[in-house]
C-alpha cells in the first residue's frame, strides 16, 4: 500500500517486480488516473492487482477503506509532511493499525534541517527536541495529545522560511504556500513518535538533498525503515 502514490513511480516498478496486490492512495484523483492509464498502456495483465483510493489519508473516508492487519508493507515517500501534527500521530497510529503483524513501513519525508529556514529554527532545534523529550520522559509532559507541541511542526510555513534568503517570488516557482503548515521531522522525534506507536525501528537516519533551497548539512531528508511486531 502506497500513500501519496501520484504517477505511480514506485507502483509501477512493485507491479513490474510481481507485486499482485498494490492499493494506491492519493488527495489527487487526476494523479491516479494517470497512474491507472500507465499501468493499462504498460502492464495491462496487472490493472486486476491495482487498488486506488482517492482522498486525505489518513482521514476516515480513505481509513474506512483500507483493511486492518492486512498489509505487507506501507511505502510513504515525499508526503508526510505535508500532514499536520494531529494527522501525523493519527498515521503513524493508522500504519501500526492497518500493517500485518511483521509488516514493514518505509518512509521518506522532509527533516527540519533545510537551507530555506530560517536560521534561528533550524538552530534552536536542537535544544527544542532535547527538552520536549525530556519532558516526555518526566511526568511534566501533557496526557493529551492536542497539548502537545511537537518540534518541527509548524502551523504556518510562512513563518519559519528565511524570506531574505528565499523571496515569496521563488516560493511561488516551487508551489510553497505560506499559510500551509508544514511537519519536518528530527530523526530523535521520528523515533520517539515511533517507539510510542510500538514500531521496531530498523533505520531511522538523515539522507542528503543536495538541490537549492534544499541542501545545508546532509541532514535534508529522513528516511525511515519500521516494523509492526509479529
Ligand atoms: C510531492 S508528491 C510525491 C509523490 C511520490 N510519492 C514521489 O515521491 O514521487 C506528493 C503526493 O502526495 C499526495 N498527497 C499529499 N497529501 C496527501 C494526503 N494527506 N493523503 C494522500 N495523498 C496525499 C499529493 O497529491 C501528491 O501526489
Amino acid at each position: 500500500m502506497e500513500i501519496g502514490a501520484a504517477y505511480g513511480v514506485a507502483c509501477m516498478a512493485a507491479l513490474k517486480r510481481d507485486a499482485t496486490d498494490y492499493t494506491a492512495v492519493d488527495l489527487d484523483k487526476r494523479h491516479l488516473s494517470i497512474l491507472a492509464s500507465e499501468v493499462k498502456k504498460q502492464m495491462p495483465e496487472k490493472l486486476s492487482s491495482l487498488t486506488l483510493i482517492a482522498g486525505a489519508f489518513p482521514h476516515a473516508d480513505v481509513v474506512n477503506r483500507l483493511r486492518e492487519n492486512y498489509y505487507d508493507v506501507i511505502i510513504t515517500e515525499n508526503v508526510l509532511h505535508f500532514l499536520t501534527q494531529a494527522e501525523m500521530l493519527e498515521a503513524l497510529s493508522q500504519f501500526r493499525r492497518l500493517l500485518r503483524p511483521g509488516g514493514k513501513m518505509f518512509v521518506t519525508t522532509g527533516s527540519p534541517y533545510v537551507y530555506l529556514l530560517k536560521s534561528e529554527v533550524v538552530n534552536g532545534m536542537g535544544a527544542e527536541v532535547e527538552e520536549f523529550l525530556r519532558q516526555q520522559k518526566s511526568n511534566t509532559a501533557p496526557a493529551d495529545d492536542s497539548m502537545l507541541r511537537i518540534p518541527g511542526f509548524f502551523e504556518y510555513v510562512g513563518d519559519v522560511i528565511d524570506t531574505e534568503k528565499f523571496s515569496r517570488t521563488e516560493m511561488d516557482k516551487i508551489g510553497i504556500v505560506p499559510s500551509c503548515n508544514i511537519t519536518l521531522l528530527d530523526r530523535e522525534i521520528a523515533k520517539y513518535l515511533l517507539e510510542r506507536e510500538q514500531f521496531a525501528v530498523d533505520t531511522c537516519a538523515y539522507m542528503p538533498m543536495s538541490s537549492y533551497p534544499w541542501q545545508l548539512d546532509g541532514r535534508e531528508w529522513l528516511v525511515i525503515q519500521a516494523q509492526k511486531p509479529e
